[in-house]
């Protein structure tokens, strides 16, 4: 039999502060009960097969960069968990041959952290098989590495979260823990449409630049959402988690970033009961995210699946990375 491990992570949603956290203004994401999954099995050749079951691709790669063509669609989709994995081969100086499987319960391309899971899970997942004993730190690092090699200037929220779990704040690109008192039921509803985050943050740019006067007050307005959302956090206050999110939507669709399908999926899921609504991520598509009385959280998953939304009922995950099986 081959020897087996599997490793998981969560993704993640931004709760305030996406794009005012592109001009220095604080943010908070936390971890999803929405996992990444990946199995490895020790191989007795030199080659990576990487299987990805959600996109039906498989393919084998070689143990160096260089050797293989990313002019195939195949090898460019499977290049990010091929790069994991080669991550912890050159970090622990270990060749090994590898079957790689990845699946996912998290959306990919939705400003849900997918990439990151997976590259956290199948960095977690090598590590313990080579018997490399890794700490959180060096996972996250390995993590934010691969994810450059194929993002290339990722913030460095979604390895941290996938990592650790919870909930985190985030500043000029430093990252604190948050204390979390009580659950957050969550319910993400997709739009379905793909969007370019960097077209986003571009938009919001030449916005700025355009109106400086208008659009810079909206951004330091979102900023202010944070401590507020803070102190709420800290006391277990869901109704006014939710008005906070209704507002910093309203600021959001002021930065251009909304759309009509969002938009729609916002208000279902308060005229369906949410505590509040808001796009989460980049905008322009993605998904938006609704917190919900526990009780509420099916029928708001409805209302928004009757919009034409991809819902996904959740909540906050304390647990990061983790060894399921070995
Ligand atoms: O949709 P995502 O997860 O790529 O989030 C984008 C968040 C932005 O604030 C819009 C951009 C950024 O780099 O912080």
């Amino acid at each position: 039999m081959l020897r087996k491990v599997i490793a998981s992570a969560p993704g993640k949603v931004i709760l305030y502060g996406e794009h005012s956290v592109v001009y220095g203004e604080p943010a908070i994401a936390i971890a999803l009960s929405k996992r990444a999954y990946t199995t490895v099995y020790s191989l007795p050749t030199s080659t990576i097969e990487i299987n990805a079951v959600n996109y039906g691709v498989k393919a084998e790669f070689p143990q160096k960069r260089g050797e293989v063509s990313l002019a195939h669609e195949k090898f460019r989709m499977l290049q990010p968990i091929w790069e994991a994995c080669l991550q912890v081969l050159e970090y622990t100086n270990t060749r090994k041959g590898l079957r790689v499987i990845v699946e996912s319960q998290i959306p990919k391309e939705a400003g849900l952290g997918s990439s990151a899971a997976v590259a956290v899970s199948t960095i977690a997942a090598v590590a313990s098989l080579i018997e490399a004993n890794l700490t959180p730190q060096v996972i996250s690092k390995l993590a934010y590495e691969a994810e450059k090699t194929v993002h290339k200037t990722p913030s460095g929220i979604d390895n941290t979260i996938a990592t650790f779990g919870g909930a985190v704040l985030f500043q000029k690109g430093k990252i604190t823990e948050i204390k979390i008192r009580k659950n957050l039921p969550l319910v993400i509803g997709d739009t379905c449409i793909k969007r370019s985050t960097k077209q986003l943050v571009l938009k919001v740019k030449s916005l700025k630049e355009k109106y400086a006067n208008i659009v810079s007050p909206k951004i330091k307005n979102i900023g202010l959402i944070i401590p507020r959302a803070l102190k709420a956090l800290n006391e277990g206050d869901l109704p006014t988690l939710g008005e906070l999110m209704n507002i910093n939507q309203g600021l959001l669709d002021a930065l251009g970033v909304s759309t009509r399908e969002i938009t729609k999926l916002i208000h279902a899921a308060r005229n369906a009961g949410a505590y509040g609504a808001k796009l989460t991520g980049a905008g322009g598509g993605g998904c938006i995210i609704a917190l919900t009385p526990p009780e509420k959280q099916k029928a708001v998953a409805e209302a928004i699946k009757e919009e034409g939304g991809e819902p996904i009922i959740t909540q906050i995950s304390l647990e990061g990375v983790k060894i399921e099986k070995k």
